[in-house]
């Protein structure tokens, strides 16, 4: 093969460069992804961390990461870091539905896509996001209705129930309430006695559910819990109060993680509605297709199933948070 001068120079040129630049020069630059998120005030969470970071790191994806202690201030505040930083794509699980508007019309303005996971937001400008991934918490909270009413169909008399929510003012918390009350509505002998929050951890399950049982005692048939973390805490409450969860009170919760896998195995939680929290890599894959100009559907809902305990010994070995 000839060459001639021209094409000689240029070659030289190149293999020269190529000996003193470092191949990093060469690499295409990494996609930054930027993430704000709740907190870490359950199973659920922490697994839906380890997702979102697991899977930035498969597919290259250069992840900034905070965490917000369940504040809304400082989610925001991570936000607007994102935005100074100039990062790709933000992403984030909104604590609570409402207050969002003007840092996303800050993101906006900054020509930053923001993808909503988990949780959403209560805007009316759906322009101000790109995409909402993540549950249906309506459906998730109608398939523990269903499931109750089913149990209890030829049971007489009132059966009491006692509600465990969510952080007040998140969308997971609003919309379970509202799909188990729109089921369980259709018939009278269901009541909600009491109801109030546990924001989603552990401890405060249990001592909201010391409360109810000081207050209600036996009277109380039925335990519905936003998460499956408040109610692992509230079946400690039964227990110190001589009463046998499951049995003398039924006990229905929201997620599906090890931890109530561990509690239907050992008989004391009857049954828990799946919520998936393995939402890193559809999160990967959104940052990469926005970034390539696609355009994507504005709801990405998980696909979801529901528990009984006497299922759980034989799904354990599946399950992977
Ligand atoms: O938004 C999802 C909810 O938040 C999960 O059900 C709960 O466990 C978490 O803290």
């Amino acid at each position: 093969m000839t060459m001639n001068r021209r094409t000689l120079n240029i070659a030289l040129a190149a293999a020269s460069l190529g000996s003193l630049l470092p191949a990093s020069a060469f690499a295409q630059k990494k996609l930054v992804l930027g993430f704000a998120q709740v907190g870490a005030e359950s199973e659920w969470r922490t697994a839906n961390t380890e997702s979102i970071k697991s899977s930035a790191k498969e597919a290259g994806i250069e992840l900034k990461f905070s965490d917000a202690q369940q504040k809304q201030e400082n989610q925001i505040k991570a936000i607007r870091s994102y935005i100074a930083q100039k990062v790709d794509v933000i992403a984030f699980s909104p604590v609570v539905e409402s207050g969002w508007e003007t840092v996303l019309r800050e993101a906006k303005a900054a020509k930053i896509p923001v993808v909503l996971t988990d949780r959403s937001v209560n805007t009316k400008d759906d322009t101000l996001y790109v995409t909402f991934m993540g549950s249906d918490f309506t459906e998730e909270g109608r398939k523990a209705g269903r499931w109750l009413t089913e149990k209890m169909k030829d049971q007489k008399g009132e059966v009491n129930i006692v509600e465990l929510q969510g952080t007040v003012g998140s969308a997971p918390a609003i919309d379970r309430k509202k799909g188990f009350e729109e089921i369980i509505k259709a018939d009278p002998k269901f009541k909600i006695i009491r109801s109030q929050t546990g924001d989603f951890t552990r401890a405060k399950g249990k001592e909201v559910m010391e409360a109810f049982l000081k207050a209600e005692g036996k009277k109380i048939n039925v335990l519905y819990a936003h998460n499956d973390d408040m109610a692992i805490g509230a079946i400690q409450a039964i227990e110190e109060a001589g009463l046998k969860p499951a049995k003398d009170i039924t006990v229905i919760s929201i997620d599906g993680v090890k931890g109530a896998f561990e509690a239907m195995i050992a008989g004391k939680l009857n049954v828990s509605v799946e919520c998936s929290p393995l939402l890193g890599p559809q999160l990967m894959q959104a940052v990469k297709d926005i970034k390539a100009g696609k355009t994507l559907p504005k709801r990405i809902v998980t696909e979801e199933g529901i528990f009984p305990m006497e299922v759980a010994a034989k799904e354990f070995p599946n399950r992977k948070y």
